[in-house]
């Protein structure tokens, strides 16, 4: 619910940090893990760790969620053009919607194709049965997500240092509602 308050709420606030740390470390080390020769002796044990924090990634995605839900979230500032409203509200649904398919298609590339995925060595259920195809089809969508993600943080990235530094009116600093 939007509300006057200037600030996201502290969980709010330390969630969005951690998850984008999270996240922009698991892209550099999915893409570093990936190109790894097969026979690299620690290739799959960085996989496991890989899977582990996403997984850990998908859940604290769904918190966030939940807490995003139940709690008071501050107005966009009033002096926005619509148009700048319709972008930040678009891309802020499209990164929720991408934190949370990136993990789902990686678990899934693994589970179809009857890979057992562990979470600390501790065994995550499987959900579907092996079917290779749509292995195939979650590993070409795990392959381009994350990097569709991380084009869409540098956009909210840049939509924020643009209102900090290049708009007039200080009340537009969306940045320091996040810290
Ligand atoms: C937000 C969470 C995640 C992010 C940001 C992420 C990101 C990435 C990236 C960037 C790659 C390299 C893609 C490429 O260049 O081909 C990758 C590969 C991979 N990811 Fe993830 N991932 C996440 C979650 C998961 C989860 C939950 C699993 C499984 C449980 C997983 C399993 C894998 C595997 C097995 C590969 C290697 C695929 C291959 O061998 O080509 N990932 N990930």
């Amino acid at each position: 619910m939007a509300t006057d308050r200037t600030k996201y709420t502290l969980l709010m606030r330390i969630l969005h940090w951690l998850i984008a740390v999270l996240i922009l470390g698991m892209i550099g080390v999915g893409w570093y893990m990936a190109g790894l020769p097969d026979e690299h002796p620690t290739k799959y044990d960085i996989y496991a760790i890989h899977k582990s924090i996403g997984i850990t990634l998908l859940g604290l995605v769904i918190i966030r969620l939940l807490v995003r839900f139940f709690s008071p979230i501050p107005k966009l500032p009033h002096d926005l053009a619509w148009w700048e409203k319709l972008l930040t509200k678009t891309v802020h649904f499209l990164l929720y919607a991408l934190m949370l398919l990136v993990p789902i298609s990686g678990y899934l590339m693994s589970d179809f194709a009857g890979f057992p995925v562990e979470w600390f060595g501790i065994e995550v259920p499987g959900l579907v049965d092996d079917d290779m195809d749509r292995s195939q089809g979650a590993l070409a969508a795990h392959g381009i997500l994350p990097y569709i993600l991380l084009g869409l943080i540098g956009l909210h990235l840049l939509g924020s240092l643009k209102h900090r530094f290049f708009d007039k009116n200080k009340d537009n600093d969306v940045l320091k509602r996040m810290l």
